[in-house]
């Protein structure tokens, strides 16, 4: 019982789900979203991520990717970037519904709710696709459980890389079960570095200079009650979490819970 064989030409290792592809959006020449079927067993928790791959391979190429759906969701939503020469994303890039994705069955990961300590503030820092798990998150109602407030910077190059999440927070505010808890407590705000765009500059310059907070009328980040998420790029990562021990804060994980967390957007 080494593969199935589930369409003419598919391996299906033994072990990993076999899902299908339910939809597809693309954003940008190097964004796109897809949704794939839940499988009835699989447990994850918001912010977590998982390895999915394709099946065209005898040995599938496997990449992480955050969750970017909440865990109360039927389907599995996905962020992803396209990579001309990517092992996974050149072909990921052309699934349509009706195809069929690999995904292995254990979830793991560092941005979730469990390595936080409570607080009354939540930050989620993003760049780029580092957004997919906050998606998760902000749509999760455990996390305006545990937290008042929360706010989600994104920052990218161009402002058409902003639609994910624009599109995420506005269909959000609609929702009739989490809009309500969202509703004036999420904050989205996004930032552009390399187009004209009414906040611009990397979101550590923007909290470097006290614009971040005069903005959204909070005081700076402070240990007592804020907390920090990040996702983003290895170099946005150091940059995020210097200025976050810089106010105080301490690196948590699932072990032991602490006043941020940090998740590489891995990328190939
Ligand atoms: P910038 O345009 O100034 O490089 P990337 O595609 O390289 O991951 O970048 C995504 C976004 O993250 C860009 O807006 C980029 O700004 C920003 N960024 C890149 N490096 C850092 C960093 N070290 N700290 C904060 N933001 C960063």
């Amino acid at each position: 019982q080494a593969t199935l064989q589930a369409a003419a030409g598919t391996h299906i290792p033994a072990g990993v789900y076999a899902e299908t592809v339910t939809e597809v959006q693309h954003y940008t020449d190097r964004l796109f979203r897809f949704r794939i079927t839940r499988p009835g067993a699989f447990r994850f928790r918001s912010g977590e991520f998982v390895m999915i791959g394709l099946p065209n391979a005898e040995r599938p190429v496997y990449r992480a990717y955050s969750i970017a759906s909440p865990s109360w969701d039927e389907e599995i939503e996905f962020y992803s970037i396209k990579v001309p020469d990517g092992p996974l994303t050149e072909h990921l890039q052309k699934i349509r519904p009706g195809d069929t994705l690999l995904m292995r069955k254990k979830p793991t990961g560092t941005l979730v709710l469990d390595a936080l300590l409570p607080g009354k503030r939540v930050y989620m820092f993003s760049t780029g696709t580092g957004i997919a798990p906050f998606a998760s998150l902000i749509r999760d109602p455990e996390t305006y459980e545990k937290f008042d407030e929360v706010i989600l910077t994104h920052t990218c190059r161009e402002i058409a890389e902003l639609a994910y999440g624009q599109e995420l927070v506005k269909n959000l505010m609609e929702d009739p079960l989490v809009g309500d808890l969202a509703r004036g407590r999420l904050r989205h705000y996004p930032t552009v570095t390399r187009d004209p765009f009414p906040v611009m500059g990397r979101i550590t310059d923007l909290m470097a200079s006290g614009r971040l907070f005069a903005d959204l009328g909070v005081p700076p980040i402070a240990p007592g009650e804020d907390r920090g998420m990040i996702c983003g790029s290895m170099a946005m990562l150091r940059d995020t979490r210097d200025m976050l021990e810089g106010y105080g804060l301490v690196e948590g994980s699932n072990a032991q819970p602490g006043s941020f967390v940090v998740e590489r957007a891995f990328v190939d």
